[in-house]
């Protein structure tokens, strides 16, 4: 198979917060991976902004350096690390204040798409707006590209959104989440919209409940002021898992473009019903020999903030009304996992006896690690002595299947990059969808707080609480495993 990279037009992309650690870790290498693939035209150029004082010079170390820790992502074709850094430049840039603005400015080409990308804390994203606006830097082909948190409930998530319009039309405005730009995320839609197989089924007369799971190793150490002031509930559900919910439960859109798309998300939203606190469970990871608790972590001893958190949900509308959807996300569990499971309900009247068992076919989207589907089918045990049955996976992993163009896909923010350099806006979030999200998830917190909720303590490599569990013991379903 051969991999496709679709051109684009030279750009001028602008880093504000061009040294800081989603600029090392994820947008500089990945832009590296772009240009090697021989997607960054001639006479693109990337400028890094911050306040550091730094040359140009200095910059392109840094950049180098970033490219050799974060992934270089193996051979080049299409030119040297040299090559890329010369397009690359950095400008000592106040976003609080005027300093540095008019020399940027100077560096913008006319007639190019203009990209700002605004990788710096949402209390800077006014300033940065009203700026780029102030000094003639936003065109009609700029766009600008905001990162989560993208406010910490809805009061504060309108106010950004306001902060922004007030500079910027929505159709310039692309704010990231990057579980959208993970190619198994995409292929949700490829899996549903593309075949002819499960979209009749995929609604509550077949679907005995779905399942999502997005599991995680890793603790919160370092990010701990941010995380405490944030929790699963903030930090991944209000976004991640709320994404992946709609890929899901949304209706067909009538074209794959960013409006149609978006708008069917949504209407998922909006169709959430509030959930019930007995059907909340939250956690928070205890030590021991294992490394340091959630509160050590966090350097905050009563802490009440979860690091883990499972739900059922309801979505009130004609295709879902009756089939729970279980949430579940957490640190520090047992292994790094994320998957989608649609399990559909048994079979009306089983013609083998009760010998049989009774079997349901479950379609389980892999999305991290070890890319794939399975599907469990139910068939017959092999060997003598009657009927009875043996669900067995029919399995398909990406990587065997496509070889080695499933291991290099672009990562999401290489993904969501081009697609801004595109002017392809179908995988960002629009301001109604952020609002609409926060306005769900704000009461549930609420509620919670009001309850002095103490979240349970789980062990460190677990599946998190036991009380997360008993949420699908109670209704006589369990959650699959969580296998690396
Ligand atoms: C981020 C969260 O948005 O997503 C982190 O802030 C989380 O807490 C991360 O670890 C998970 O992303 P991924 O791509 O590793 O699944």
């Amino acid at each position: 198979m051969v991999s496709r990279v679709i051109p684009v037009d030279p750009f001028d992309l602008v880093i504000f917060g061009g040294t800081g650690d989603l600029a090392r870790r994820k947008i500089l290498p990945g832009l590296f991976r772009r240009f090697c693939a021989g997607q960054m035209p001639e006479g693109s150029q990337i400028i890094g902004a911050a306040r550091s004082e730094m040359t140009s010079d200095e910059y392109r170390e840094m950049v180098s350096e970033a490219v050799a820790e974060f992934g270089s992502g193996g051979t080049c074709e299409a030119g040297t690390l040299e090559a890329f850094l010369q397009r690359v430049s950095y400008v000592t840039t106040d976003a609080r204040g005027d300093d540095g603005w008019v020399e940027l400015n100077g560096k913008m080409r006319d007639d190019t798409v203009r990209a700002f990308y605004f990788s710096v804390g949402p209390s800077l994203f006014g300033d940065l707006a009203e700026r780029l606006h102030r000094f003639g830097m936003a065109t009609p082909e700029s766009r600008i590209v905001v990162e989560k948190p993208f406010g910490h409930d809805l009061e504060t998530a309108r106010a950004l959104n306001a902060t922004l319009a007030q500079h910027f039309h929505e159709t310039q405005i692309y704010r990231i989440d990057h579980y959208l730009g993970k190619e198994t995320v995409q292929n949700l839609m490829a899996v549903r919209f593309g075949n002819m197989l499960f979209e009749p089924l995929w609604n509550s007369q077949y679907v005995d409940h779905i399942q999502i799971t997005v599991a995680e190793t890793v603790g919160v150490g370092g990010r701990g002021t941010y995380y405490d002031n944030s929790g699963a509930m903030r930090d991944m559900v209000q976004n991640h898992l709320m994404q992946l919910l709609c890929l899901i439960a949304m209706e067909p859109p009538a074209k794959f473009d960013p409006d149609a798309v978006r708008d069917e998300k949504l209407k998922v939203i909006r169709a959430l019903e509030s959930v019930d606190w007995h059907h909340i469970v939250r956690g928070q990871y205890g030590g021991g020999e294992n490394g340091p608790s959630y509160r050590e972590d966090v350097e905050n001893p009563k802490s009440r903030t979860e690091s883990f958190i499972a739900m059922k949900c309801h979505i009130s509308n004609w295709r879902w009304a009756g089939t729970p959807f279980y949430l579940r996300t957490g640190k520090r569990l047992k292994a790094r996992a994320s998957e989608i499971a649609v399990v559909f309900k048994e079979a009306p009247h089983s013609i083998f006896g009760a010998d049989a068992g009774r079997h349901r076919n479950v379609l389980a989207i892999r999305l991290q690690p070890n890319e794939g589907m399975t599907l469990d089918v139910t068939i017959k045990e092999p060997g003598p002595g009657g009927m009875r049955l043996l669900d067995v996976p029919l399995d398909m992993s990406f990587a065997e299947a496509l070889g080695p163009e499933a291991e290099e896909a672009p990562d999401a923010y290489e993904r969501l990059i081009m697609d801004v350099i595109r002017g392809n806006q179908t995988l960002f979030m629009r301001g109604d969808e952020v609002e609409a999200a926060w306005a769900w998830t704000d009461p549930l917190i609420e509620a919670w707080q009001a309850r002095n909720d103490v979240p349970k303590t789980y062990d460190p490599g677990s599946s998190g609480p036991e009380d997360a569990l008993m949420l699908m013991h109670r209704d006589g379903r369990k959650w699959r495993e969580v296998k690396p």
